[in-house]
């Protein structure tokens, strides 16, 4: 490395730029185009989870088009109820009705999850927005793997089931 180079990148290090570097690296990268056959890869972050779509809270046509890769069997149920119970239940209450402790005070409202106007919206769909989030609704793409997204998936197909 060469002496002015070493000099900016411990300016960059210093200042924090690296990191911002790396997250511009990322947000430059292009959205990927549907593929065939697109691999899974459990566990792993990918920006592609997070891809805004055409604007709004829609879900891109490639995300709203797919379907639950893992059957829903009773243990991914119970698995996405754990994961709902910690994560999801203070805004969107215990079955999901949308009446949490904190999800009085948030603009919009946390959704009916059993509600035909949620049920009625594909595998992909769901899958697609718990893990892009809408401001007050976090993202979850970064916090669970893709498996466990499905999880919840699962779990909020059962809950129309038990309402
Ligand atoms: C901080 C509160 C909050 C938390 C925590 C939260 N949500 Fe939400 N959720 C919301 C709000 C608010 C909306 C409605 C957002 C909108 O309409 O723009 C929403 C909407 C949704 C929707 C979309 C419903 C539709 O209209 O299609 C799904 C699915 C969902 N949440 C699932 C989850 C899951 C699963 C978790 C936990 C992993 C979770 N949410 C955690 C607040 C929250």
């Amino acid at each position: 490395m060469t002496k002015t180079a070493t000099v900016t990148a411990t300016i960059l290090l210093a200042s924090g730029g690296a990191a911002l570097l790396a997250r511009a690296a990322q947000t430059a990268r292009p959205t990927a185009a549907p593929r065939a056959g697109e691999r899974h890869h459990p566990g792993a972050y990918d920006l592609r989870d997070n891809d805004p779509g055409a604007g709004g809270w829609h879900a891109p046509a490639r995300w709203a088009k797919k379907k639950n890769p893992f059957p829903a069997t009773a243990a991914r149920v119970a698995a996405g109820k754990a994961i709902f119970t910690t994560n999801c239940v203070a805004c969107h209450g215990p079955h999901g009705h949308g009446n949490g402790p904190a999800g009085a005070f948030l603009k919009p409202k946390p959704k009916d999850l059993a509600s035909k106007q949620v049920q009625s919206k594909s595998d992909g769909t769901l899958f697609w927005k718990i893990s892009h989030g809408n401001k007050p609704m976090p993202p979850f793409a970064s916090k669970f793997s893709r498996r466990k997204r499905w999880e919840l998936v699962d779990f909020i197909r059962a809950l129309a089931k038990s309402k």
